[in-house]
Formats: structure tokens, C-alpha cells, sequence
């Protein structure tokens, strides 16, 4: 069985409303102020806002979609039976920018049909920028078709990557995998936000994308949108992309090649 078009259309409206939404509630916390806990790592960072915002978009997913499975990054998997389709929240992607007030965040929303990410939203409420992607039916920025970059190789490429939160302790910490790049590209960036990151793949404001150790709501939206703009994902081996897997690269196509090769210096390869 597939989804029918009313469907898809009713999912993603429900999305849009839900991370705008949540995005609303970010802008307010921003204003006014907020508490914020480490969880873990003590880098790793929780505010107000990632739990009002993430307490608002399942009440509204809930409200319109009882029996939906709904997975978020603060909340964990909700206690209900097993369904075909699930939402997969990142309330607050790019917490420790929120923190400090660096004007780089987002709401992610993703939709797995079957197992299958199938719809993707991302809402920039700094720029009023909403992502959307629905698969077989492109992706677009505001409404606007989008479509990956045309940038033939990697020496003329703008790059994007981020760090594990274990990334004071850990060995396998991106680090020579970053100083690599940094000689092979044109530029290298690190924005704190793999959502957008993926966006900015899509709609061509970046050319390549590599990280480890993301987790399921830091990529089902971005994939979707990834993939309707013409680019393409996949793990450090080439092979098809998990968004519960540890890594990925997402590319414009292009440089997607040269940029397996070089991520096979790694000691350790990993999916
Ligand atoms: C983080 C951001 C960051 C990435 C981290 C993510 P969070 O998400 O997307 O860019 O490097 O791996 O965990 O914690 O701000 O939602
Ligand atoms: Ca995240
Ligand atoms: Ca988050």
C-alpha cells in the first residue's frame, strides 16, 4: 500500500503547521530567556525552548494523528503501538548556537512511511526559511523548486561537517578527517546545525556534507529534501544512507566520488 495524495498532502500541512509552530516558540524563548541543563557530555545542551517546542509539536501531531508513532530527540519514542507511519522531531536543531544566541537553528519534522522517509520539513525562523521535501514530488524553499548545486569537483567545493558531542574524548573525532578536507577544498565550514546543513546542500548553497554519529532526527527531514533536489546520499562506504546509522556524506553528486576517497584514509571505516 502507498500513501495516497490527500494523504501526503495532509501530512505535510500538518508538518509545516507543527514546525512553524515550534519555531514560534524558539523566537520567544530567544527574546525572553531561558534555563539550559547539560546532558551528559557537558557540551552537550538542553534549553527550555528544545522542551516547549517539542511538548507543542507532538500535542498538535497528537491531536491531528492519534495513532501515528512519534520518535523526538528529548522524549525518546512514544509509548504506542507499532504503526506504518512515524514522526521523527528534532524540536531545536543547533542548541549550543541557540544558547549563545548565534542566529543558526531549526525546527526538523520528518515523516517515515514503512520505514521510508517520505516527507521533509525544516523551518529557519531566523530567516523565515521553510524547507519542504515529498518524495516524488521535488523539494522547494518557500514554495520555490530547489535543486542542488552544479559544482564539478572538490577543489571548487564548499564544504560543511560537525562534531560528535564526544569529540574532547573520543578518538574518532573528525578531526584529520576535517584537515584533510580543508587542503583538498575550496572552503570548509561548521554551522552547528546538520539540518540546515543538508538544506543548504539542497538548494545549493553548499556542495558537500560529511559527519558521524548523527542521529535519526538530525537527518529523516534533511534527507528527503536532499534527495528531491537532485543530491545524493550515502554512508563513508557509498552505500545507501540510514538516517539510524553513523555516517554520511551528502553531496551535490558530483563530488560525491572524490569525497568516499578521501574519507577512506580513515584508520577506522565505518557504516
Ligand atoms: C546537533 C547539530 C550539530 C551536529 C550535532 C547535532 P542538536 O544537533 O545538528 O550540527 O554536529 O551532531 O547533534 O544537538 O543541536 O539538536
Ligand atoms: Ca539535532
Ligand atoms: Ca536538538
Amino acid at each position: 500500500m502507498t500513501l495516497s495524495s490527500n494523504q501526503i498532502d495532509d501530512l505535510t500541512q500538518t508538518a509545516i503547521q507543527a514546525a512553524r509552530l515550534g519555531g514560534a516558540i524558539l523566537q520567544d524563548y530567544s527574546q525572553k530567556g531561558f534555563t539550559i541543563h547539560s546532558k551528559g557530555e557537558t557540551i552537550n545542551l538542553v534549553t527550555e525552548a528544545d522542551l516547549q517546542s517539542e511538548k507543542t509539536i507532538i500535542q498538535l501531531i497528537q491531536k491531528t494523528f492519534p495513532k501515528h508513532q512519534i520518535l523526538s530527540e528529548e522524549q525518546g519514542l512514544q509509548d504506542i503501538p507499532q504503526h506504518s507511519i512515524k514522526w521523527i522531531i528534532d524540536p531545536l536543531d543547533g542548541t549550543i548556537n541557540f544558547a549563545h544566541g548565534f542566529p543558526m537553528y531549526n525546527v526538523s519534522i520528518g515523516v517515515e512511511y514503512q520505514g521510508i522517509c517520505v516527507i521533509g520539513v525544516i523551518y529557519d525562523p531566523n530567516k523565515s526559511e521553510l524547507f519542504l521535501g515529498q518524495q516524488g514530488r521535488g523539494a522547494s524553499l518557500n514554495g520555490k523548486p530547489i535543486h542542488v548545486s552544479a559544482t564539478p569537483k572538490l577543489a571548487e567545493a564548499l564544504l560543511v561537517t560537525g562534531f560528535p558531542y564526544d569529540v574532547h574524548t573520543a578518538t574518532d573525532n573528525n578531526l584529520k578527517e576535517c584537515c584533510a578536507f580543508t587542503l583538498r577544498a575550496r572552503g570548509m565550514r561548521r554551522t552547528g546545525t546538520a539540518a540546515l546543513d543538508l538544506c543548504y546542500i539542497a538548494c545549493g548553497r553548499l556542495d558537500g556534507f560529511w559527519e558521524l554519529q548523527l542521529k535519526p532526527w538530525d537527518t529523516a527531514a534533511g534527507k528527503v529534501i536532499v534527495e528531491e533536489a537532485g543530491g545524493k546520499i550515502t554512508n563513508y562506504l557509498g552505500e545507501p544512507y540510514s538516517i539510524y546509522g553513523n555516517t554520511l556524506i551528502a553531496t551535490n553528486s558530483h563530488i560525491h566520488q572524490e569525497m568516499i576517497e578521501v574519507l577512506q584514509l580513515r584508520e577506522s571505516n565505518t557504516r
